[in-house]
């Protein structure tokens, strides 16, 4: 398994530039399977989930080509299986964002159940019952979750969510595109990801209205067709490189990013005391800090309020802030496995339920660390960035899932990063 291995203390100093949104292309890549016709997706990420939705969509029978590195022109024209295999769902959980496209188009879909993964069992009993408002049968056939539509086709309903759900949104917005009549989605997600694929959706002649709020009405049609995107730039690493800024004490340049769709980051990393300047609409300037950081609490909630996906990098920062902030986490059941390895590295953190209390300012140690799952890696290589000496962080394959060559985009603004592969040769990538 890869390390990373990282010689703290250097304030970072440049511009990076921000690569496309892996939970959008993730869900734009399953809406190509709802037509026989060729998609266009421009600035997908190269990150190994991305290359886990190609194989699937592969596997069931898509041809998929990528004339470069970021497009990927995909063609569902002879889909032959209606199935996402466990071997595959089980690396990845988004794998199930395949099940309303197969169900709506083919009338029938088998996608394993996904198990659970390092932050909590994450059900997905909220995307069945919305398919079968649509009225599809459910049945559960050794770990498969097998959905038929009994005349072949949905039929639109009402469809209310008792939980936000990105992903339950998402299955049900791409299912509803193709069902016979009118969709209505009660709580829907309205996170910037769910805009950009009802976008995607409606280029490809779907009719969706009210996407980005809490209530989105799908016509349906009789079939979808082609289409070109682009994918909407990554607001999770937009708020990771902006507190490696704030972490390191630097100034950095952030590039083809999009300020409004991290807006409560922005605003409760300004409220800290980073300085953080709008130029234009996809730039941002990050300086800090002349006054130092001061702590503040914060609670993870549903877009557009702060979101979950930036929790373990907060926690790290405020870690070198002034004073106490209590990090209250509403969406997981279990994200703070960060918690620990920080604390091994100095951090003065107490969990009590599903809130961690933060005392600040502690000097951080490098150490020897474990990354447990994505947004955790993120935070431990924060951590490792602000430490004094060097911090070795073991499955780094977390990382690597959701940011794309993010030891070269580092190296390139001042840090001192290098990834360690299983035969013990170094590369800065
Ligand atoms: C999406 O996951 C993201 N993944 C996650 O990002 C993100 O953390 C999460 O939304 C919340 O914003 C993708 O978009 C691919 P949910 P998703 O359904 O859709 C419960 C990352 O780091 N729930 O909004 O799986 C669930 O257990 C990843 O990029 C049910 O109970 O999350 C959780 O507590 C991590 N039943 C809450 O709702 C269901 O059927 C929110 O989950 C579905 C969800």
């Amino acid at each position: 398994m890869d390390k990373f291995l990282i010689r703290g203390g250097k304030p970072l100093k440049g511009t990076v530039k921000i690569s496309g949104a892996k939970n959008s292309a993730l869900p734009c890549l399953a809406a190509t399977l709802l037509t026989a016709e060729t998609v266009t997706l421009h600035n997908v990420p190269y990150v190994k989930d991305l290359i886990t939705q190609r194989r699937l969509l592969e596997d069931l029978g898509a041809t998929v080509l990528t004339p470069e590195l970021h497009t990927q022109k995909i063609r569902a024209a002879n889909i032959e299986i209606y199935e996402a295999p466990y071997e595959l769902v089980k690396t990845m959980r988004a794998s199930v964002l395949a099940l309303g496209p197969l169900l709506a188009r083919f009338g029938q879909a088998k996608v394993s159940l996904p198990g659970g993964c390092a932050i909590g069992t994450r059900p997905i009993d909220l995307h069945l019952k919305a398919f079968e408002q649509l009225g599809a049968t459910i049945s559960l056939e050794s770990g498969d979750v097998v959905a038929r539509a009994p005349k072949g086709r949905l039929t639109g309903a009402e469809t209310f969510f008792e939980k936000v759900s990105v992903t339950g949104t998402e299955n049900v917005l791409m299912a509803a595109s193709l069902a016979k009549g009118k969709t209505t989605i009660h709580n829907a997600a309205r996170e910037p990801e769910i805009e950009d694929l009802a976008e995607l959706l409606n280029k490809m002649g779907a009719k969706i209205v009210g996407a980005g709020t809490e209530t989105i009405t799908i016509e349906g049609v009789e079939s979808l067709g082609a289409a070109e995107h682009t994918i909407i730039p990554d607001r999770i690493e937009t708020g990771t490189f902006i507190i490696a800024a704030a972490i390191t004490g630097g100034e950095l340049e952030i590039q083809n990013c999009q300020p409004q769709h991290l807006a409560a980051v922005i605003e409760k990393l300004r409220e800290v005391g980073v300085e953080i300047e709008e130029r234009g609409q996809n730039t941002l300037f990050v300086k800090c800090c002349k006054n130092g950081l001061q702590s503040k609490d914060v609670t993870t909630e549903p877009h557009p309020r702060f979101p979950t996906d930036m929790q373990a990098q907060y926690m790290a920062l405020m870690t070198q802030a002034e004073g106490t902030a209590a990090v209250v986490e509403t969406i997981f059941e279990n994200r703070f496995m960060h918690v620990g390895e920080l604390i091994r590295m100095g951090a003065n953190i107490q969990i009590s339920g599903n809130t961690a209390i933060v005392k600040g300012k502690t000097n951080l140690m490098g150490a020897p660390i474990l990354a447990s799952d994505l947004r955790a890696s993120a935070s431990l290589v924060l951590a490792g960035l602000a430490a004094a000496g060097e911090t070795l962080i073991d499955r780094v394959y977390h990382i690597d899932r959701g940011y794309e060559t993010i030891v070269k985009k580092l190296n390139e603004i001042g840090a001192d990063i290098e990834r360690i592969t299983e035969n013990l040769t170094m590369s800065a990538e």
